[in-house]
């Protein structure tokens, strides 16, 4: 999402007719697009703005959107004196409003909903990866979760909006189009007729289109899935055979004080029901160690589902206590030596399972989207289905956006491979 937001401003700078740079000290407008997720982010943000302020032009605009920009408010004023403008993650359009008054101070962390995206202009061209958000915010309210409160309630777009910008990006350089959304299956638009439509018909409507060869979405809520999504899997061969799942942990107890209260046999279940729908689908995950009272054996269970669901690309993060969260005030806060071995532990289990998957792909033959050369200009890195990246050796000129890859050699972190001509 902050990646769609950064394009999104980008585009917007550019078409007032000024260029990117990525020199601090030339610049005469300086955004940090940021996240609050978790503290180590919010701290990082602060630092470098004191580290941007003194290597700034005196009169460069200077400012922070985002969800740090939420969550800090006025108070980013006054740990940072010389910041001209914070915006939150749903009031980035207004920027050009401190653009066209630089001597004022500019403060808006409200939650406007859809107003940001009928505001920005289109890109002129699109990355060949398109991320096309669908609904904003998020309502499940995880007890350790700052999102509901930077990005606010859950609001989806309308269907045609949404439409509308697939055929744009697919017109414009697109050959995948990514779905985004906080909680991106949650989906549902009803139009003025009582039509509902769901993520299963924007991934129907965006078939349709000759340029699209690859669809995904991110990130789901397990519960979620509904049977018209899973069918979809089936039914729909750009649709990605990978899915970002997060499950958090494998203990119930934990999950239902994250206020997750989905039984780990249905989480299992849905995955079954998927692997039943398309037998070469592959799932990843986020997992949280360390929450607050989680003991050593609700941490084995989170090692027992990793093994037991055979994750391929995960994330994996210690507990951050963040402000506007329960789970923050919650007793039995874990010391982080705890929360950092816990974490090493399962990052060795989830790399073995990563490894794992990577070595079965060898011999196999998987469609790719071209991502650039790498930087020795030697070689050329794509993205498998299982977004993996894969290295191939630039044999010409000629490179086509999609190409089918035998896969020779794997490792944890990438994998090898033959272009079929
Ligand atoms: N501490 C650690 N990780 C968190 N996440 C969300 N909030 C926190 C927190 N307070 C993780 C979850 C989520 C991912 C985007 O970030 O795993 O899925
Ligand atoms: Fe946060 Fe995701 Fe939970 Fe929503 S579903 S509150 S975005 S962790």
């Amino acid at each position: 999402m902050n990646v769609y937001d950064g394009q999104r401003i980008a585009a917007m700078l550019t078409a007032r007719g000024m260029n990117q740079t990525n020199d601090v000290s030339k610049a005469d407008v300086i955004i940090l697009n940021t996240c609050a997720v978790r503290a180590k982010a919010t701290d990082k943000v602060f630092s470098a703005l004191g580290r941007i302020r003194n290597e700034k032009k005196p009169d460069a605009l200077f400012g922070i959107v985002g969800c740090v920009a939420r969550e800090a408010g006025a108070d980013a004023f006054r740990r940072i004196p010389e910041l001209n403008f914070v915006l939150g993650p749903q009031s980035y359009h207004k920027l050009p409003e401190i653009l066209d008054n630089p001597d004022t101070k500019l403060l808006n962390i409200d939650l406007g909903g859809l107003e940001k995206f009928d505001e920005l202009p289109q890109m002129e061209k699109s990355p060949a990866v398109a991320y096309i958000p669908i609904q904003e915010g998020c309502n499940h309210c995880c007890t350790y979760c700052i999102v509901p409160y930077t990005r606010g309630r859950e609001i989806s777009r309308p269907f045609e909006d949404v439409v509308k910008d697939v055929i744009h990006a697919s017109k414009t350089g697109a050959i995948e189009i990514c779905f985004l959304g906080q909680n991106v299956n949650g989906y549902k638009y009803t139009d003025k007729a009582g039509k509902i439509y769901r993520l299963s018909d924007l991934i129907k409507e965006a078939a349709k289109l000759d340029a699209i060869k690859r669809i995904r979405f991110t990130s789901s809520y397990p519960t979620e899935m509904t049977d018209d999504l899973i069918d979809i899997f089936g039914t729909e061969p750009k649709l990605l055979p990978f899915l970002n799942m997060p499950i958090q942990s494998g203990s119930q107890n934990v999950l239902t004080r994250m206020n997750r209260p989905y039984a780990l046999d249905l989480y299992i279940d849905i995955v079954d029901k998927l692997k039943r729908t398309r037998s070469d689908i592959q799932i990843s995950s986020d997992f949280i160690v360390g929450f607050p009272g989680e003991t050593d054996e609700d941490f084995e269970k989170t090692i027992d589902i990793a093994k037991r669901i055979k994750y391929i690309n995960s994330y994996s993060f210690k507990y951050s206590p963040r402000p506007h969260t329960a789970a923050a005030l919650m007793p039995n806060q874990i010391p982080e030596n705890i929360k950092a071995k816990r974490l090493a532990i399962l990052d060795s289990y989830l790399n073995e399972l990563q490894r794992d998957f990577n070595q079965s792909c060898i011999g196999k033959i998987l469609t790719c989207l071209y991502e650039g050369p790498d930087k020795t200009g030697k070689h050329l890195v794509y993205r498998t289905p299982y977004m993996q990246q894969c290295i191939t050796d630039a044999i010409d000129d000629n490179v086509s956006s999609i190409a089918k890859i035998e896969i020779t050699a794997a490792n944890k972190a990438s994998l090898r491979g033959k272009i079929l001509k």
